[in-house]
């Protein structure tokens, strides 16, 4: 029962599993000046942590996760999934009237990261972080997000998932 529980408690309250690792936070701390503006896509424990540190843009369709954790520095937007990603038009809107100094790309749950629509990415110039490229598609899809766009990525193994730190050339 014990393990049972905290197993539990590892998953949902604990970097890793299904928040960012604790290296990609620790690297966020580094490279990120206090104060700067992130935007989510998928929105978790992390999240809470990030607060400490950052004004927080969350863009999350599960209205169970679309919670403010701190009244002034978290902006939370719960966007539908339509048509298996984020409602676009509604990312669009946020994308005209929201800056970013960091993007970190962390949601939907699960398959729905395949679709993300990346010329919907075109005009961003900060860094963009990709978790869970240790997962063929995610993978794939950061892959072809560089590709696309510009970017160089800096790919991070840890023990129990990888991910991607995407710079845009010529900046
Ligand atoms: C990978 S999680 C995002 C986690 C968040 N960026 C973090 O680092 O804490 C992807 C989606 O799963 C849901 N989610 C977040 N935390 C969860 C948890 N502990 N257990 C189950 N689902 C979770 C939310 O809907 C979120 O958009």
């Amino acid at each position: 029962m014990l393990r049972i529980i905290n197993q539990l408690k590892q998953k949902v309250f604990v970097f890793g599993g299904y928040s960012i690792d604790k290296t990609t936070f620790k690297f966020i701390r580094e490279n990120l000046p206090e104060g700067s503006r992130i935007l989510e896509f998928g929105s978790g424990y992390s999240t809470k942590k990030l607060l400490k540190h950052y004004k927080v843009i969350s863009i999350e369709d599960n209205p169970r996760w679309a919670k403010v954790y701190n009244s002034k520095r978290h902006k939370v937007f719960h966007v539908p999934i339509t048509n298996g990603w984020y409602n676009v038009n509604m990312v669009e809107i946020i994308f005209k009237t929201r800056y970013a100094d960091l993007i970190l790309i962390d949601g939907p749950i699960g398959e729905f990261r395949k679709n993300l629509p990346i010329l919907l990415f075109k005009d961003v110039k900060c860094p963009v972080i990709f978790d869970d490229t240790n997962r063929i598609d995610d993978f794939k899809k950061m892959i072809e997000f560089c590709n696309k766009l510009g970017f160089t990525p800096m790919i991070f193994h840890n023990k129990q998932k990888s991910w991607t730190w995407c710079i845009k050339d010529n900046k």
